[in-house]
């Protein structure tokens, strides 16, 4: 009977709005960040390391400075040591260039992060390659990004991790499916399409990459068994270019003013949630889906650098 049901929900679907179940960022979030205090426990306990995280944030970025206090605050929770480097925004290019190699070789930090962006003085480029491929718990060094291409052993940067595990976790299947990826930022798009495409679980998907010059973009999405949106525009994803069915992940993180609102704001995504969520399986929410992942991920690494797991 059941299934007879939900063959007519299925064949009539156009008519119903089918019922969606949220990627809950917060509940899978606290999951890994559960396993990662134990593990640290144990560790500790066993006479181990202590994991430590250090990072580097230059200028009074508002957006910038929020992020590294929670990653610095989520290190006491799980267990971890963590130091915070501040500089003004006028430090210079040789001077930070200097505490990068000092952290290289400062035997007590397993991993650290240079909070980006950086003023337009500093080339980002130039950080990034002088962090040790060792350390560099963001996975932004082309060594490491190149091991990602190759399936190889890599810190995956926060993002594109948080989409894998929390498909990973609510068991999405991904082989054969479509994926589409709007967005193709170094940072998530590029990496996440090269992972939901590679030979592993979540992966063997049938990936495509889209942009700022693909034509047709409704023609594409609407092919999409699963959807990632990294795009970077509020609200850019409505009902019309979304599948009945597909699975959505929304990158996306917008904030707005909003007098009606206790916090005097309100977030959004690149999605239009209210919406697409009816013609959904699945779909992250803004906030509380993949943001909240990141966080996850960045402990991950970092313990994964602790125990030399990855250059071994
Ligand atoms: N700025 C925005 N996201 C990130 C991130 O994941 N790592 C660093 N270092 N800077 C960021």
């Amino acid at each position: 009977m059941r299934d007879e049901i939900s063959v007519l929900c299925t064949q009539h679907s156009k008519l119903f709005n089918m019922s969606y179940q949220l990627l809950d960022g917060k509940k899978i979030s606290g999951q890994i960040l559960a396993e990662i205090t134990e593990e640290v426990k144990s560790i500790k306990q066993k006479g181990g390391k202590q994991p430590h995280l250090a990072a580097i944030l230059v200028g009074a970025d508002p957006a910038s400075e929020t992020y590294v206090v929670s990653k610095v605050r989520h290190c006491e929770k799980v267990g971890f040591n963590s130091t915070l480097v501040r500089y003004n925004a006028d430090v210079t290019e040789a001077e930070l260039l200097k505490k990068i190699q000092e952290l290289n070789e400062n035997k007590d930090i397993d991993g650290y992060i240079v909070q980006l962006p950086l003023p337009k003085h500093i080339s980002e480029r130039k950080i990034i390659e002088a962090v040790s491929p060792q350390k560099d718990v963001d996975g932004f060094h082309p060594l490491n990004v190149g091991r990602l291409t190759l399936n190889l052993p890599t810190y995956i940067s926060a993002t594109p991790y948080g989409i894998i595990e929390i498909l990973k976790r609510y068991n999405i299947p991904t082989e054969g499916k479509n994926c589409v990826v709007l967005g193709r930022s170094n940072i998530v798009g590029s990496p996440v399409s090269i992972l939901m495409a590679r030979n592993g679980n979540p992966g063997n998907a049938t990936v495509t990459l889209c942009h700022s010059k693909t034509k047709n973009l409704k023609e594409i999405t609407k092919q999409a068994d699963i959807l990632i949106v990294a795009i970077g525009k509020p609200e850019f994803v409505t009902a019309d270019m979304v599948k009945e069915g597909a699975v959505v992940v929304d990158v996306g993180i917008h904030r707005f003013t909003d007098s009606s609102k206790k916090s005097g704001y309100r977030l959004t995504g690149d999605v239009k949630f209210d919406e697409v969520a009816p013609k959904c399986s699945f779909i992250t929410p803004v906030p509380g889906g993949v943001g909240l992942m990141t966080i996850a991920a960045l402990m991950k690494n970092t313990l994964l650098a602790c125990k030399g797991e990855i250059y071994k």
